[in-house]
Formats: C-alpha cells, sequence, structure tokens
C-alpha cells in the first residue's frame, strides 16, 4: 500500500492532478449539457444556475479516480457516469433544499426561493430524470439500474430523518442508517459506476460517504457561521436529531435530553450548541471519522495508478483534516 508522507491539507487540491482535472473538465461540460437540455429555458435557467454554482464536486471527482485505478484511463462513458452522479447529487440538494426551506445554496439563491415549492419539486425532478436517461443511453444498463438503485435508496434516507423529525427516541443507530441510505448509497454508487471491477470499491464509497456527512452534521452542531458560510444549528432548529448530537446525549450530555422532543427557541440553541462545544463531542466525533477514514483506506483494492491512488488514499483523511479546521474554538 503506498504511503504518502505530503498530503495536501485541502481535500480539493487532491483533485487538482492532470488526468483529474482534465477529466473534470469534459464532465463539466458534460453537466452543463445535461442540465440545460430541457425545451423550457426556465428549467434549464434554474437547473442550469444549481450545477454551474460550484459545489466540491467529490462524486464525479470519486468515479473518475475509480476509472483510472480500476482501468487506466477516462472514457466517454466514464464522463457520463460522472456527470449523472453530480446531476443526481444537485438534484437531490433541490429537493433538500425545498424540504429544508433553505434560501441559499453553493452561494446561490435556491430554487425554492427563486421558484417556490413546486417549482424546486419538478427542477428536481427534472434532474434526476434526466441524469438517469443519459445514463440509460450513453451508459450501460447495469451503470442505469445502480444510479436508480441509489435514488430509490436515497428517498429511504432523506424519508427516515423526515419521519424522525423532533423524534426524541431516535437513536444513533438511527442517526447512521439514514446517514447510509441519503449520502454513502451515492458516494458508494459513485466508485461502482466508474468501471465494470467498480464493485470492489463500493466498501470505500460507503464508508468516505459515511464519515463525509457525519462530518457534516457535527459542523452544523460545532462550527462557526463565519467558517461554513451558513448559519449553524440548522440541524436543531429543524429537529433533526444527528448521529453526533445523539451520541453526545448518550453520554456526558445527558442534561441535554429536556432540550429534545420539541421546538427550541433561538436561545435555547445556542445554550446546547455552547454546552455541546465544551463536551467530548467534537472529539468523539472526529475519531470515529478517523476510524472510518482508515476503514475506506483498507477496503480498497491495490491502486497502482501513482494519480488515482494520491487522491483515494487521501481523501477520506483530508476531509477529516478539513473539517477539524472548520471546527470552533
Ligand atoms: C452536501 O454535499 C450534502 C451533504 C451530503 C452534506 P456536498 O458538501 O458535497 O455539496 P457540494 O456538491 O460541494 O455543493
Ligand atoms: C444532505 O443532507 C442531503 C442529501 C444527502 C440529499 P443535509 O441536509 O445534511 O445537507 P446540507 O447541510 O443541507 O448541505
Ligand atoms: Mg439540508
Ligand atoms: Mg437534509
Amino acid at each position: 500500500m503506498p504511503v504518502h508522507a505530503t498530503r495536501p491539507q485541502h481535500p480539493e487540491e487532491l483533485l487538482a492532478g492532470p488526468a483529474l482535472s482534465e477529466g473534470l473538465r469534459r464532465v463539466e461540460r458534460r453537466l452543463n449539457r445535461l442540465s440545460t437540455s430541457s425545451r423550457l429555458p426556465l428549467i434549464n435557467r434554474a437547473a442550469g444556475r444549481i450545477t454551474a454554482a460550484g459545489g466540491k464536486r467529490l462524486r464525479p471527482a470519486l468515479t473518475l479516480a475509480t476509472a483510472l485505478a480500476l482501468g487506466g484511463r477516462i472514457d466517454r462513458r466514464t464522463v457520463t457516469a460522472a456527470a449523472c452522479v453530480e446531476l443526481i447529487h444537485a438534484g437531490s440538494l433541490v429537493h433538500d433544499d425545498l424540504m429544508d426551506n433553505a434560501a441559499e445554496r453553493r452561494g446561490v439563491r435556491t430554487v425554492n426561493a427563486e421558484l417556490g415549492g413546486g417549482g424546486a419539486l419538478v427542477v428536481g425532478d427534472f434532474m434526476v430524470a434526466r441524469a438517469w436517461l443519459a445514463a440509460l443511453s450513453s451508459t450501460s444498463r447495469t451503470v442505469a439500474e445502480a444510479l436508480a438503485a441509489t435514488l430509490v435508496e436515497l428517498a429511504e434516507g432523506q424519508f427516515q430523518e423526515t419521519a424522525d423529525l423532533f423524534d426524541a427516541g431516535r437513536t444513533p443507530a438511527d442517526a447512521l442508517e439514514s446517514v447510509r441510505r441519503k449520502t454513502a448509497s451515492l458516494f458508494r454508487t459513485s466508485c461502482v459506476v466508474a468501471h465494470p471491477d467498480g464493485r470492489a470499491m463500493a466498501e470505500y464509497g460507503e464508508r468516505y460517504g459515511m464519515l463525509f456527512q457525519v462530518l457534516d452534521d457535527l459542523l452544523d452542531l460545532a462550527s462557526t457561521a463565519e467558517r461554513l458560510g451558513k448559519p449553524v444549528g440548522n440541524d436543531l432548529r429543524q429537529g433533526v436529531y444527528s448521529f453526533p448530537l445523539l451520541t453526545a446525549v448518550g453520554r456526558d450530555c445527558e442534561d441535554l435530553r429536556p432540550f429534545l422532543g420539541r421546538r427550541l427557541t433561538e436561545e435555547e440553541i445556542t445554550v446546547v450548541l455552547a454546552r455541546l462545544r465544551n463536551s467530548s463531542v467534537v472529539d468523539d466525533t472526529i475519531e470515529y471519522c478517523r476510524g472510518l477514514a482508515a476503514d475506506a483506506v483498507a477496503a480498497l483494492p491495490v491502486v497502482d495508478h501513482p494519480e488515482a491512488a494520491a487522491v483515494l488514499y487521501g481523501l477520506p483523511i483530508a476531509t477529516v483534516d478539513h473539517a477539524r479546521a472548520l471546527l470552533a474554538g
């Protein structure tokens, strides 16, 4: 297993190698064409604005890195599969923002803020369905099936989270199961669809996806609005009891239990966040995610391609380190 003594701090720096950046440029062109391919200009404007607004492109990068790792090259089908994965992700964010009633995403106004709930519903549908159609016509039946199965899981994960809102009986295991479906499933599939042998990377993708969402949940509790570029405490405000929160309540923050099961005032949210930041939840969650990063890398097949190896071995722990740098205090 290659060891990388010097590794960039920022996850996105890892994606800057020549093959991956060229591949990501091709994905960008494909993604732009797909998200603006409706007969209706208003749909193109809304979908195109969200995909053009950026985002880290982590999922398509995983597809490209997996293709390089397992096949040594990035072909047309890989580019389409990567664009489909990103378009499904972006469509699911349009739906997520509708469910969360969020006003801003990727630095621009959300589709729900711009066009209302009905508009966001159908624009998100368009993006997801368009991705699936492109996969069906330009990749393979296996890839299209994997994407459709992931959409089912994603919907189930989001539904579970919604069904558990303000449920004081939600357990850390319930929260993790929702994370596995709503987020880790698409990370896993981003790897699987890259190559006929992509299944070999399924465990890696899933573990990386788990740590990615758990860190996002932690930052919502323990970062600052300035560092994140969005308000903190959103999950608590909306009644989403995340894995880090439920773990803390089950350990040294038993005194926070009376704050569960009901809507909180802004003052109460401030109290809960301050209490969590002074608890072991931050270190415990970072440790848990370090474990997942190690498990992800341990699940990798042997990767000979140097650029792919640097990305796949480096990304999980770079993501943990980057999140740590965003924590308050
Ligand atoms: C946001 O995903 C949703 C989560 C799974 C936390 P990303 O953080 O990858 O969003 P973009 O693509 O960079 O905008
Ligand atoms: C991400 O969940 C949504 C999906 C995985 C579909 P979050 O609700 O935690 O993501 P943010 O915080 O809005 O980006
Ligand atoms: Mg959200
Ligand atoms: Mg959500």
